[in-house]
């Protein structure tokens, strides 16, 4: 079977966030699993520095306004991920100073309409033998940035005996890619298609209700999430489109790159360790306190955050509940970059109380390893969280996850309690999105702290949980299945 991955950063070579580290691990559990998977991305320029022996396939002809944009179809090889890539090298849309959807000014790109059309356009057009040599039996998108892919996809039905499945997965239904209505104009698709039943949202275009819209079948990243998005607390406006289209909706939980994420061969720790050895782990602790100038003992764990400073991680959450947390006797340090006025807050704390408190601003991966590898807890109150991968990283390194009952937090964390402790439990979790609810967790957590065996018991089965990419390319692939004929 023949699928083609679509989507806007892949790691390890463009990264804003989780996204990345699922669209750089799916292929190739995929291909692990006999299937014969590819990736189509947009020409960025860290895309087109690690693609390898790049050969033109095609020169591009795209509808609309996107015609003006030279742009070519580029297939090459990914050696980091060992994999076969289709990039378009558009440098007028792609190769900017910036990140891939926002300027250096934070601002998103007036013409992002037209930079993610343009990879729509090109999976379709990759859908209807663009590239003789390989034609896909089912087209994966991701995310909005993706979700003309079934747009583009449909307007070409019409004219075509066959076309691959489309699958489109929501990985955070809040980032919808909504667009004023005259670009709509702009990127030659059927005009019908600006409808209530097609693009329209409230009167402009939408890039995610165009994918929940037109694709086959529709995935999130956790059974939880799947079922949270049907609702009108977390639809964010879609929750009647994914109601109506329940019965093709499904939630796959993510899984964990154990070939970037392993405490026992990571290569980015001063010294690795596993379930039956952690004098690793401590090395790793006494090194990232140093490294942190944090005291060198503690009376508490040592709690940790990584993650995008934004409004949906629950991160006020901690900076209330920091003072109960340092008075407990715990020490915490946070790897963020984001809202400046959370980085502010975070770094206003941590001047305040240098011995106990540690913030690093900035995007950096292999601090990240090392401060969840050092760390006892890590944090997680997401006010929403569609799966989460950070505390699936804690559980694999012995760092017990602290994190609210939401999304795929839910889903993949089980709560510490008396009548758990000796069955179930892998950290702690909490319902209440208020900074009381947190700080009545961490006394519990100081709690179980204080009872060594209790504790080791829980982190040992939180690190033998398996939250390998397996699982989940075995599930979408039967998806993929589903939507072949036989
Ligand atoms: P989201 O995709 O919503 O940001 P996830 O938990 O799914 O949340 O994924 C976040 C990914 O980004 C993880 O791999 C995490 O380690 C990484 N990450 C987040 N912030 C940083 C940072 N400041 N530096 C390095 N890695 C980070
Ligand atoms: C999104 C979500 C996150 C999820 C990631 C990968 O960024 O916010 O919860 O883990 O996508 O699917």
């Amino acid at each position: 079977m023949r699928i083609l991955q679509v989507c806007a950063e892949i790691f390890p070579l463009l990264k804003t966030g989780g996204l990345a580290d699922v669209a750089g691990a799916l292929p190739q559990a995929l291909r692990t699993l006999g299937a014969d998977a590819r990736v189509l991305l947009p020409g960025f320029d860290a895309i087109l520095a690690g693609l390898q022996s790049p050969v033109e396939l095609a020169s591009l002809q795209p509808p609309g306004e996107m015609a003006r944009t030279p742009a070519r179809l580029l297939l090459g090889r990914l050696p980091a991920l060992g994999l076969d890539a289709y990039v378009i090298d558009a440098p007028g849309y792609y190769c900017r100073p910036g990140g891939p959807y926002t300027d250096a000014g934070n601002q998103p790109y007036p013409d992002n309409a037209l930079r993610f059309a343009l990879l729509g356009w090109v999976a379709a057009e990759l859908g209807q033998g663009l590239d003789p040599a390989w034609e896909a039996d089912v087209i994966h998108a991701h995310d909005w940035h993706a979700g003309l892919v079934p747009a583009y996809l449909r307007a070409a039905a019409p004219t075509r005996a066959r076309l691959p499945g489309c699958v489109f997965t929501v990985h955070n239904l809040a980032y919808q890619g909504m667009f004023e209505r005259a670009c709509f104009d702009t990127l030659g698709l059927p005009a019908h298609f600006f409808s209530i039943h097609g693009v329209e949202f409230h009167g402009a275009l939408n890039f995610m209700k165009a994918g929940l819209y037109y694709a086959d079948r529709l995935t999130t990243v956790s059974p939880n999430y799947a079922r949270e998005i049907q609702g009108p607390e977390q639809g964010c406006g879609l929750d009647g489109l994914l109601r109506a289209r329940a019965h093709e909706l499904s939630g796959i939980l993510n899984g964990v790159d154990g070939a970037v994420w392993d405490p026992a061969t990571d290569a980015l720790l001063p010294a690795c360790y596993g379930a039956d050895d952690m004098a690793g782990k401590a090395r790793c602790r006494s090194a990232l306190r140093r490294e942190l100038g944090l005291a060198a003992r503690a009376d508490g764990p040592l709690f940790c955050v990584v993650s995008r400073l934004t409004e949906q991680k629950g991160l006020h959450l901690v900076l209330q509940a920091l003072p109960a947390l340092i008075v407990g006797g715990a020490q915490f340090a946070l790897l963020g970059s984001g809202d400046a006025g959370l980085e502010a807050a975070f770094r206003d704390a941590a001047a305040a109380t240098p011995g106990s408190i540690a913030v690093r601003l900035g995007y950096d991966e292999a601090f990240a390893h090392r401060l969840i590898a050092g760390s006892e807890v890590i944090m997680v109150p997401s006010h929403y969280e569609p799966c989460g991968l950070t505390q699936l990283y804690g559980l694999k390194y012995g760092t017990l996850p602290l994190v609210r009952r939401v999304g795929g937090l839910a889903d993949t964390v089980a709560d510490t309690r008396l009548e758990t402790i000796d069955t179930d439990a892998t950290g702690f979790v909490f319902d209440e999105f208020s900074p009381t609810t947190l700080e009545q967790t961490i006394l519990r957590v100081n709690a179980l702290y204080r009872r060594p065996p209790e504790w080791k018991q829980v982190r040992s089965r939180g690190m033998a949980q398996d939250f390998g990419w397996a699982r989940a390319a075995g599930e979408y692939l039967a998806l993929y299945h589903s939507l072949t004929p036989v």
